[in-house]
């Protein structure tokens, strides 16, 4: 998408011009990602309750989703994949029309400030708290503790900032040679990043632990990380 010069740069956007190369994108932009994927059928095996919910925050093309399905050995579970962008849900729909199994999978079109969540044993917000407002972080992580059952846990995948401005130009730079070992040009990386400012607003793990405890969590643990890019379990 940024291979060639452009004369304007708009803000990124999760259109269909995306969604054809997010999966490529993702895994090429993300350390860790496929690492920390393959943890979450270990993860829903070990939270899922039977007749709970788990819900797909910023579900994209369902990839969590997916990996959450892999794991849960339970009955009487759904789970609730969320987008706001009518082309992820075109393209997740179809690929999830054919899933047959127990769990059912609903997928919703829908912006995740503004659903209510209920009787969930698992939630999942894998690289999306990121595209949403500062100002209604807090207020968003609180919803999502109040529809929680006693024990569930909420997994929140973040690309970070680090509070020391050497640790955190270090860590970019790592960032921009993995980009640049799988295959992106200086230009591209450029570009990208010029695109997401703005728009992607990455904070401290402090100031996640801190936006968790003040929910209610009672345990905050990073669990992953890989470069820049962290995810952490809070357990109610
Ligand atoms: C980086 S992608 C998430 C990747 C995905 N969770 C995965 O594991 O592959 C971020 C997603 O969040 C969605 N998103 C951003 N803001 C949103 C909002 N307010 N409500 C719902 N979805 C949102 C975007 O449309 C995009 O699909």
């Amino acid at each position: 998408m940024y291979s060639q010069p452009r004369e304007a740069i708009t803000g990124f956007v999760f259109d269909e011009s995306v969604v054809k190369v997010f999966e490529d994108m993702i895994g090429r932009s993300v350390p860790g990602y496929s690492t920390l994927l393959s943890m979450f059928p270990v993860l829903s095996r070990y939270f899922v309750t039977p007749d709970s919910r788990c819900y797909d925050l910023g579900c994209s093309l369902g990839a969590s989703t997916l990996a959450v399905l892999q794991g849960i050995d339970k009955p009487g579970v759904e789970i609730v994949a969320v987008d706001n962008s009518p082309a992820m849900i075109e393209k997740f729909e179809s690929v999830i029309s054919g899933h047959k199994g127990q769990v059912k999978v609903d997928v919703q079109l829908e912006d995740v400030t503004k659903i209510i969540i209920e009787n969930a044993s698992l939630v999942v917000m894998n690289f999306t708290l990121q595209f949403i407002a500062e100002s209604v972080r807090q207020s968003l992580v609180d919803n999502i503790y109040k529809g929680m059952n006693e024990g569930a846990a909420f997994i929140l995948s973040e690309k970070i900032k680090l509070n020391e401005k050497n640790d955190n130009e270090r860590l970019v730079s790592l960032h921009h040679a993995f980009k640049k070992a799988n295959g992106y040009s200086d230009l591209e990386i450029s570009q990208k990043r010029t695109s997401l400012e703005n728009v992607l607003i990455a904070e401290t793990v402090d100031q996640h632990v801190e936006r968790l405890k003040n929910a209610g969590f009672s345990e905050v643990i990073v669990w992953f990380q890989c470069f820049n890019f962290v995810s952490i379990v809070a357990i109610k």
